[in-house]
């Protein structure tokens, strides 16, 4: 296990990522971590991440130096090397100017973090303090033109420091230093899969949860359905889901969830038709926002509704996943988002939560929904926004606008599919903004709504780029939307990204 400690930077997580790619499991901790609470997870190493504050000011996120006398080693990487500095005998200092790229070092390729290196390299900076000086302990082991520290070492513990990035994607031989730690600094032989991860997990689950009952939300999406196979495996029949129509779902989705994990996996689930309940609330509302929170509370209460109907629930699974903690739940102001799945319970449910998934990244929920045997088109379905079609419908919501986005959305991913893009694409959708304009359709005029289509690549949902789809598979889109749809007489194609659009148009 490698402790990460998070000082706020945007690569943290990727940071985690590369060394749990190696197959060592690996966490980020917020900087409030005790040195109590570190000796408990007996890491058999700590990074210390980059992060935008300066070391020496009184906002400063700190370390106890006690981590330097633990015997394991340390990596500080940009604002943790800072630390290692600040805190043995060294000097931090401003920069006027703060450099920010692609930079190349110098380093001494005969020391065990650069193993396999070119004496120069490529690697990503981006800093505006830099080290002034090093404690006597240290020597330098890499520089740049600009940059006298661009890498440090302890001259006897495995304690190192590096001003780049390792983790970024634009460092060329970024695993390189991060295999050098972790294999042959760190020692560790990358033994974690998803098997161990299954077993561990389902362990725990027993363990935690013994003979009680567990209700789950479920809505079909890959989090929930992952965690609730995953809870079946452990708890079995004293698992029930519930999974709520609100009315906002796409085409086919109710009957697919109930077919697949009902039938195909044997969960309990429990529908719940609560479509009039949500419409009616929405009736005449057209603020995004407004439309948002009806939906959210009026979530809680249908689920609150048949919790109560079922007696003796002791616990609540969740789909909680890595990114959602740590976007909501870090001390590092810089990343915080709020946390969409726990945010909105009522306090007086009274369940213990279980979040069993909620140490995994995106893609490793769904590598661990294979192995759990759950179908690849099941876990690589594409998100989908709680409110649903709800925020795809611009303005006030009516049923025949919903028809009109459910019936578009169904053709657009026959066709996404059918062009082979359905895995390239992370998301696509269309919306319907309350235009209305003049077409003609055999030779009668009409005055019909138009359709827009999103579709986006991204990797978390935070930044996204506008897919550049072919025109020939746009145009066949195009004249399905037309021609099969009722109601659409035009339809155009989004190509803003993210920022300063967001993904949803509401
Ligand atoms: P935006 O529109 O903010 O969306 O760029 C980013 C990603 O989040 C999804 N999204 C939501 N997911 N509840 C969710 O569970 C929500 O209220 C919600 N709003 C947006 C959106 O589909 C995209 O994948």
């Amino acid at each position: 296990f490698i402790l990460v400690i998070d000082y706020g930077s945007q690569y943290n997580q990727l940071l985690t990522r590369r060394i749990r790619d190696l197959g060592v499991y690996s966490e980020l901790h917020n900087p409030s971590i005790t040195i109590d609470e570190i000796k408990a997870f007996n890491p058999k190493a700590i990074v210390l991440s980059g992060g935008p504050r300066s070391v020496y000011k009184d906002d400063a996120y700190t370390v106890d130096p006690e981590i330097f006398n633990l015997g394991i080693p340390v990596l500080g990487v940009c604002y943790g090397m800072n630390l290692i500095v600040h805190n043995t005998g060294g000097e931090v200092g401003r920069l006027e100017e703060a450099f920010s790229g692609v930079d190349t070092i110098n380093l001494d390729s005969s020391v065990e973090l650069f193993k396999g290196l070119n004496n120069e390299e490529e690697v990503v900076m981006s800093y505006h303090d830099d080290v002034k000086s090093i404690g006597e302990d240290y020597e330098v082991i890499a520089t740049t033109d600009r940059n006298k520290f661009a890498a440090i070492k302890h001259k006897e513990l495995p304690i190192y420091g590096i001003q780049f990035h390792p983790e970024s994607k634009h460092t060329p031989k970024g695993d390189v230093f991060v295999k050098n730690f972790i294999r042959d600094i760190v020692g560790c032989k990358g033994e974690w899969t998803m098997e161990n991860f299954i077993d561990l997990e389902i362990q725990k689950i027993k363990e935690e949860v013994g003979d009680k009952k567990v209700i789950c939300a479920m809505s079909g999406g890959v989090d929930s359905s992952v965690t609730a196979v995953l809870l079946q495996r452990a708890i079995g029949d004293n698992l029930t889901c519930i999974f709520v129509d609100h009315g906002l779902l796409r085409k086919g989705e109710a009957d697919m969830v109930m077919e697949e994990f009902g039938k195909g996996f044997n969960i309990n689930i429990i529908k719940v038709d609560a479509q009039d309940r949500f419409l009616d609330k929405l009736a005449g509302v057209s603020d995004p926002e407004q439309k948002r929170k009806i939906i959210g509370n009026e979530f809680i209460e249908v689920f609150n509704d048949e919790a109560a109907k079922l007696k003796g629930i002791d616990y609540l699974a969740q789909g909680t996943i890595y990114s959602d903690i740590i976007e909501s739940g870090t001390e590092t102001a810089e990343t915080i988002k709020s946390h969409h799945n726990v945010g909105g319970l009522p306090e007086d449910l009274e369940f213990k939560l279980i979040e069993p998934i909620s140490t995994l990244f995106k893609d490793e929920v769904r590598e661990l929904g294979l192995e759990l045997g759950i179908p690849e088109h099941l876990v690589w379905r594409q998100p989908f926004p709680g409110p649903g079609l709800g925020i795809r419908v611009l303005g006030e919501i009516t049923r025949e606008k919903l028809e009109i986005v459910r019936e578009t959305d169904w053709i657009l991913r026959d066709e996404i599919a059918k062009a082979g893009l359905d895995r390239d694409i992370w998301q696509y959708f269309t919306v319907l903004p309350g235009i209305r304009s003049v077409g003609v359709k055999d030779d009668v005029r009409t005055f019909d709504y138009t359709i827009g289509i999103r579709a986006v690549h991204s990797v978390d949902g935070m930044s996204s780029n506008f897919a550049k789809i072919d025109w020939d598979v746009l145009e066949t889109i195009s004249k399905r939307l037309v021609n099969e749809a009722k109601h659409v007489n035009r339809v155009v194609y989004d190509i803003t990204s993210k920022p300063p659009a967001t993904i949803e148009w509401e």
